[in-house]
């Protein structure tokens, strides 16, 4: 006896989100990320850029103890956090890139990451459990703490719940050729 399985084509596109924590819009961190999104839109995939700097993110009030409502997953800050977890949510893929300050990552990024941290790691929601993910860190002054940035924006993001498949450390010295190592990163998360 043969067997018909009916297949239903699915037009499929992957969409990736790219959040950047300079305030400046044409700088560094943000070429970065862009790099990122040229090569996942040559392969075919949707992109959007997220300037983190210019939305209402507020810094985390550490409720009651130090845990509030945070630890099932909501937070109680009425700002534009909410909005940016949904976009990271439906996104297939995810790059987090900051300037590097005194050897750290970006006040905003910080802001940003704490909150995420909160709602995310005990939580049980999985907004982002498993979401590829590559972070940069751009030190355009004298280069020092790329990769000390780097290892704390690592420990978050894998903390929430992303599966990091690339960390890219960023210096003046460097940028020529890991912007074009970027696009390719971009071409190969979307194939
Ligand atoms: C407050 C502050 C601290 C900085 N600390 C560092 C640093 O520790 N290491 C470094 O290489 N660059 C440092 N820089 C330079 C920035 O990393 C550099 O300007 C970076 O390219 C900023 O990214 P942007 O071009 O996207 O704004 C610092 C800049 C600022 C404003």
């Amino acid at each position: 006896m043969v067997k018909f399985i009916d297949f239903i084509a699915v037009d499929y596109i992957m969409n990736i989100l790219a959040i950047q924590s300079s305030s400046n819009k044409d700088g560094l961190t943000a070429t970065l990320a862009e790099a990122v999104l040229k090569g996942f839109k040559e392969a075919g995939g949707e992109t959007e850029l997220i300037h983190l700097n210019l939305m209402d993110i507020k810094t985390c009030l550490a409720c009651d103890t130090g845990w509030g409502q945070c630890r099932k997953g909501d937070c109680i800050l009425k700002d534009e956090f909410e909005v940016l977890r949904k976009k990271i949510g439906s996104a297939d893929a995810f790059v987090f890139a900051t300037p590097v300050y005194w050897g750290d990552l970006s006040e905003s990024a910080k802001r940003f990451l704490d909150r995420l941290r909160r709602v995310e790691t005990f939580s049980g929601r999985g907004t982002c459990k498993g979401k590829k993910a590559i972070g940069i860190t751009a030190a355009g002054g004298s280069g020092n703490g790329a990769v000390k940035s780097l290892l704390n924006l690592e420990d978050y993001l894998r903390r929430i719940g992303f599966e990091v498949i690339d960390l890219v450390p960023v210096t003046k010295f460097t940028k020529d050729y890991k912007i074009p190592m970027l696009a390719e990163a971009g071409r190969h998360l979307a194939g």
